[in-house]
């Protein structure tokens, strides 16, 4: 089993540098584009062979050191009531977005078992097709990440609905934290069960808020669900404000993934020992040449050096644009210059 990326999870020595991309199954690959035509985004994510199948994709193209299942963050509201859409050209819609302490009330809980039993057959399916040659990453979005979208009801650019509820509805925004709480601890203990070997937790816009804010309305939260999970190991991403860092190795997680906005130079001596780091290159990096993806990409490396722990990502998801050829040249620029030397 080639497990360089679990052995870099728990800080264990490796013969090179894992990487793989956020996003990597996704629209830059023309093979996704594809399956895409014939079927909605949702209906992908539900069908287990479909989404098996686009799992798979970017792992026999290019290699990468680890899978992530196909899925989203956002289906997880289902259970809770709301009714989510993908509008084209608009991204996600919420029908009947939380705005009131009333609406927090009505919340449904229905189990993740039913709702979500797509996606944790497609991880049993793509756990099998995998078997030695890479591990499977499952994923939930964080509390505050959904009750960003659960609030606004679709995409915004800085998600003022949500915060101003958060301070002006403290007690109802604390339970419907504790709702979606629930919901992700559960449906990241299901896809463990399913076979995931590792989990990531993606707080996508926590760095829309001040460090102040982020310990009074959403650290206890992240505290319970990594308090919760155990037996694999959970990566921490969340983007925007280098100023979160300390929070969120208070929160927890055994590896904390970092967004291009953060030097690594900076960050490495911020790291608790014992904790790996995941990141950081600028998805537009992807965008550029051949030489300037070799270039950042080796800066990168020389940056983290020999610390034990590290595992190559970009700051985010990669961009739909990204040329196919681009993503070969990094993953061959790490190959070929991420060796660790023996000791
Ligand atoms: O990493 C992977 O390859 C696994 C798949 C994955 C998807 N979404 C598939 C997807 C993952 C890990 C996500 C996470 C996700 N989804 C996040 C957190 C990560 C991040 O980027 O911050 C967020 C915020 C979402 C919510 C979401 N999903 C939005 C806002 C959109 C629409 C915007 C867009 O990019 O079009 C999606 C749709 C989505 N999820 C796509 C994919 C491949 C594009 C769908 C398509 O094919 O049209």
């Amino acid at each position: 089993m080639h497990d360089r990326f679990l052995k870099a999870c728990r800080c264990e020595p490796v013969d090179r540098v894992p990487i793989w991309l956020m996003r990597q199954a996704g629209r830059f690959m023309a093979e996704y584009r594809a399956i895409r035509s014939q079927h909605d985004l949702l209906t992908m994510i539900r069908t287990p062979e479909l989404a098996a199948e686009v799992t798979l994709q970017p792992i026999r193209a290019f290699g990468m050191d680890a899978a992530i299942i196909f899925a989203d963050i956002l289906p997880l509201l289902e259970t809770l009531g709301l009714k989510l859409r993908f509008v084209s050209g608009r991204g996600p819609v919420i029908d009947n977005p939380v705005q009131t302490p009333e609406a927090v009330d009505q919340l449904h809980r229905l189990p993740v078992q039913e709702s979500l039993q797509g996606t944790f057959e497609a991880i049993r399916l793509v756990r099998r097709e995998l078997e030695g040659k890479a591990p499977l990453i499952g994923f939930s979005g964080a509390p505050f990440t959904l009750a960003c979208y659960a609030i606004e009801g679709s995409t915004s650019r800085d998600y003022h609905l949500a915060r101003q509820f958060m301070y002006q509805e403290t007690r109802a925004w604390h339970a419907l934290m504790d709702r979606l709480t629930d919901a992700v601890i559960a449906y990241l203990q299901a896809q463990q069960q399913a076979g995931a070997q590792a989990l990531q937790l993606f707080d996508s816009w926590a760095g829309l808020l001040s460090p102040e804010a982020y310990r009074a309305y959403v650290l206890p939260h992240m505290q319970t669900i990594f308090a919760s999970l155990s037996g694999v190991p959970v990566i921490h991403f969340a983007t925007g404000n280098p100023a979160l860092i300390p929070l969120l190795q208070e929160a927890g997680g055994d590896v904390i993934g970092l967004d291009w906005r953060c030097s690594i130079q900076e960050t490495l001596p911020r790291i608790q020992a014992g904790r790996a780091l995941q990141g950081n290159l600028d998805p537009a990096i992807l965008l550029t040449s051949p030489e300037v993806i070799r270039r950042e990409a080796q800066n990168l490396l020389r940056a983290v050096g020999e610390r034990p722990g590290f595992i190559f990502n970009l700051g985010h998801g990669v961009l739909k644009q990204t040329p196919e050829a681009h993503v070969r040249v990094l993953i061959e620029t790490v190959q070929q210059h991420g060796v660790v030397p023996t000791p």
